[in-house]
């Protein structure tokens, strides 16, 4: 893909309470899982004892990263691969791993990527290393199936006639990215508010680009390749991240016991130190000054232990998966 990157446009959200949560670590590596504009990285590594290795499946960042490499050289590495393949990344004093989900800036004005309902043509929304783009979707998936993604990836109430009037119409033409929306708009007429398409392309954002398995099992592989004392911090900006990341965090870092009968606190480990129950959020400064940061979400644990299974994560967020393993056949 070849967006252009506008790096003023570009505001790295929740910066100085991320800063602060990870300062106190500084002196290692710091793996920055969802690198974009460089936001994070460039303020971890103005930190001479600090290191970064960053990540991101856009290949479009590439021209930002080989900025970073000349000027901070052997300090910064970056790999276009996905977050949930951190476990390629092998390196000794990782302090921290960080992700700021969801897009960038960029990647959302970028009307080619058709990422957002205010784009033209034809219906992509690939951030990069995609299976398949969400015109196929919208072309090929059963009325069933598109109806399961909007109810549980949009929160839509109106999935069942939306995806019906998709079936039908594409029987007769090709259908893209304004057409999805005036079906919506149609369907939402008598909906008050602005954007009556955000939960459905959210939906279909989160489908094709394989959001929920991406963000589990990053999760997973984080934090088996985080030593000890290391901290995960994570930055969400839709209620289903948000979710996940809390369950992640909150369950593993409780002590939970089998039995009411046992004596308190022997049958199962605490995996994470979770400092704050509440997220962080954005103060109102930063949504006035940067309006998109207002549903961001950051949360935070250390590692006390390792050799966690996270048997009861994997199975409560199953239902998820499954919706986004659903085929073109299904
Ligand atoms: C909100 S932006 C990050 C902005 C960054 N923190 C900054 O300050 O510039 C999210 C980035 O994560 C990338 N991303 C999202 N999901 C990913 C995944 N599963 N693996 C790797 N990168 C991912 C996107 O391509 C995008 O560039």
């Amino acid at each position: 893909m070849n967006a252009t990157i506008n790096l003023e446009k570009h505001f790295p959200v929740l910066l100085k309470e991320l800063v602060s949560i990870i300062s106190p670590l500084y002196g290692g590596t710091f793996i920055d899982c969802t690198f974009g504009a460089g936001g994070y990285s460039k303020k971890i590594l103005e930190n001479k004892t600090n290191n970064i290795i960053a990540i991101d499946r856009d290949n479009s960042v590439n021209s930002i990263a080989t900025k970073f490499k000349s000027k901070y050289k052997e300090r910064f590495e970056f790999y276009n691969i996905k977050f949930s393949e951190i476990d390629q990344i092998q390196k000794d004093n990782i302090k921290a791993i960080i992700f700021d989900l969801g897009y960038s800036l960029n990647q959302i004005s970028d009307l080619n990527r058709g990422l957002s309902f205010k784009s033209k043509g034809k219906l992509d929304m690939r951030m990069g290393l995609n299976d398949f783009s969400c015109d196929e979707v919208i072309s090929k998936m059963s009325q069933q199936s598109l109806f399961k993604i909007f109810k549980y990836f949009g929160d839509e109430k109106y999935a069942k006639p939306i995806s019906k009037k998709i079936v039908q119409l594409r029987e007769n033409k090709k259908i893209e990215t304004e057409n999805l929306v005036q079906i919506i708009e149609e369907i939402k007429k008598k909906k008050s508010g602005k954007n009556k398409s955000t939960k459905i392309f959210q939906a279909l954002r989160i489908f094709v680009n394989k959001e929920i398995t991406e963000l589990i099992n990053g999760l997973i592989k984080a934090y088996n390749i985080l030593p000890i004392g290391g901290v995960m911090a994570v930055v969400t900006f839709h209620s289903i991240e948000d979710k996940i990341v809390k369950f992640f965090f909150k369950e593993y870092s409780e002590i939970k016991n089998a039995s009411r009968y046992l004596p308190k606190n022997i049958s199962s480990k605490k995996y994470f130190n979770l400092i704050n129950k509440k997220p962080i959020i954005p103060c109102r400064t930063e949504v006035k000054f940067n309006p998109p940061s207002r549903s961001a979400k950051l949360r935070f644990a250390y590692k006390l232990e390792n050799g966690c299974d996270f048997k009861k994560f994997l199975k409560y967020f199953d239902y998820l998966k499954e919706i986004e393993n659903l085929n073109f056949d299904a």
